[in-house]
């Protein structure tokens, strides 16, 4: 990933660096945090490494988002090929996904970061569709995804196993750079419905 930095009203967000990794495990693994992840308990030694991986993947575009210099929370950016047949253009799709320390919750910290991560995307990095997706009882999440903007295309009924409830239903969610540039409506575009994976 590149060296970027992007700051918003009260956030700095910055690549995830090694120094932060035992930060970050300090809340990555608390109940009310995997409760809603599809990769549950991570050990520290591969998470270490993941995030050692991501620091070296160019299509990897994840940052951690701080505040007065300590992180809050990481918001995790992969770009990918959409779907399509031969002649597409590569790597124009990116999937999002996002992990805040609760201790810092309620404040809209998350919300601020995710945009600012889209915006991004969209501006910076010319992606031109972010998916995302989400069990259908994080309310929290599907409150950001809504307030970003997103669109929700896809509901699968009891598609998605969780481990407390059972097979529950996932949401899968997206946003087109035009519709974020104001220049289509949303409701023009074609809804794609290849199955995304999950935020880690
Ligand atoms: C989801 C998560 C990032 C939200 O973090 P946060 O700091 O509370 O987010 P924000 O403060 O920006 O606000 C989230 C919105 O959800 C709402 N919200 C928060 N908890 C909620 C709940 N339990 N029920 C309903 N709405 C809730 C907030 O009120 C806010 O909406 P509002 O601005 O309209 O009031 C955080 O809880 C988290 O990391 N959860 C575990 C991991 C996870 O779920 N990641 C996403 C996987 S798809």
């Amino acid at each position: 990933m590149e060296n970027t930095t992007v700051r918003t009203e009260r956030l700095e967000l910055r690549p995830v660096r090694d120094e932060d990794v035992d930060r970050i495990l300090e809340y990555r693994n608390l109940p009310q945090v995997t409760r809603w992840l599809l990769r549950t308990q991570v050990d520290s030694a591969s998470f270490r490494a993941a995030w050692r991986r991501a620091a070296a993947d160019p299509d990897d575009h994840s940052m951690a988002a701080t505040l007065d210099g300590v992180v809050i929370g990481t918001v995790s950016l992969d770009v990918v090929d959409g779907m399509g047949q031969p002649g597409m253009p590569p790597r124009t799709e990116a999937e999002l996904g996002y992990i805040f320390d609760p201790a810092y919750g309620g404040h809209g910290y998350a919300t601020e970061a995710v945009t600012a991560v889209v915006a991004h995307a969209f501006e910076r990095l010319g992606i031109r569709r972010i998916t995302a997706g989400c069990f259908a009882d994080n309310l929290a999440s599907v409150r950001i995804l809504e307030k970003v903007g997103m669109r929700r295309e896809q509901h699968g009924v009891g598609d998605s196993w969780h481990a407390e409830l059972g097979w529950v239903d996932g949401y899968t969610y997206a946003l087109l750079a035009d519709a974020w540039h104001g220049e289509a409506a949303p409701s023009e575009q074609p809804i794609a419905s290849a199955p995304v994976p999950r935020a880690r």
